[in-house]
């Protein structure tokens, strides 16, 4: 019997997510967009993946297309997840910011492609752990992610009890969530910290300077090489001498422009240590125009 390959409104989906978000969807990936999207067809009662491709081309508003986009991102994530990163992060990475910026006491965070806010709700709760040294010191943690949704999911900062058992230190449990029903709601003090924004970080606008420390994690790893390669140098270009990167277990950096080295004795972990010298958008970049309806808000 003969296997027939995806059919065209898969391709079709996989198509519009890669034009928005660059992502590529990997073929078992594919397989599973119907599944994805079926809680979305439920909702706005489209019987089929066809209807919903026909009214995201009538659908005037960006609001459906960021619905669609969102079902076939992949938002997995957790608090402190990869523990040993975090934890070289708050042993080796805040402290060495801390003496390099001890005059100015300014610290400024960058989570790309943060989801639904573990991520950097994590961070907030590390810096508060790590105490008194931080007193007096101008903290900013932004986070972006591509997904209006999930970005909204993190502003909220409420989560299931299910994300609670999955890397919470109970002592953080106690002292930063509060239960909400069946939920467990993350306190101001920390939701405060961050700064969550939609933003694609194939062509960020809502970034502006250098940080001190920069996560991308786990979102480089579904880039196609020449996107992975348009990331790189926008995080090379929030970046300088000194900066530290934090990616994810098993990605890669990649393009020519790459500013930042391995640091050979934490894992996942990379400091910028030559000036960064992109100027204007590099040549893939422009061979790769972002279209133009933004999904994003
Ligand atoms: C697997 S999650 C990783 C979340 C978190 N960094 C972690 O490691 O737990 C990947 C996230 O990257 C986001 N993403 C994908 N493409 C993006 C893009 N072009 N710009 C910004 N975020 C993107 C997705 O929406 C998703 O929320």
């Amino acid at each position: 019997m003969m296997m027939s390959g995806p059919s065209c409104a898969v391709e079709r989906l996989g198509a519009l997510l890669t034009r928005y978000t660059g992502q590529i969807l990997s073929e078992s990936r594919l397989w599973r967009i119907e599944t994805s999207l079926r809680p979305l067809l439920r909702e706005r009662s489209f019987a089929s993946l066809d209807d919903l491709l026909v009214a995201l081309d009538r659908d005037t508003s960006a609001e459906l297309l960021a619905l669609t986009l969102d079902a076939m991102l992949n938002h997995e994530s957790s608090f402190f997840r990869d523990i040993g990163v975090f934890r070289a992060v708050e042993e080796k990475v805040l402290p060495r910011l801390h003496e390099a910026a001890r005059d100015k006491k300014v610290l400024r965070i960058w989570c790309a492609g943060s989801s639904t806010g573990q991520e950097a709700y994590s961070i907030a709760m590390m810096i508060k752990r790590m105490g008194e040294m931080w007193d007096g010191w101008r903290i900013s943690i932004q986070a972006t992610d591509v997904s209006a949704v999930a970005i909204e999911k993190a502003k909220r900062g409420r989560y299931p009890q299910m994300d609670m058992q999955r890397g919470l230190p109970i002592n953080d449990l106690l002292r930063w969530f509060t239960p909400v029903g069946e939920d467990w709601q993350v306190a101001d003090e920390i939701r405060e910290m961050i700064h969550f924004q939609a933003d694609n970080l194939l062509d960020p606008r809502r970034v502006s300077g250098t940080f001190d420390l920069i996560l991308c994690r786990n979102v480089l790893f579904y880039f196609p090489e020449d996107k992975r390669g348009i990331a790189c140098d926008q995080l090379a270009k929030h970046a300088r001498p000194g900066t530290y990167l934090v990616i994810g277990a098993g990605e890669m950096l990649t393009g020519g422009n790459s500013a930042f080295t391995n640091c050979r004795e934490l894992s996942c972990i990379y400091v910028a240590d030559r000036p960064v010298n992109l100027n204007g958008p590099c040549a893939l970049r422009a061979a790769n125009p972002l279209p133009p309806r933004s999904p994003i808000g």
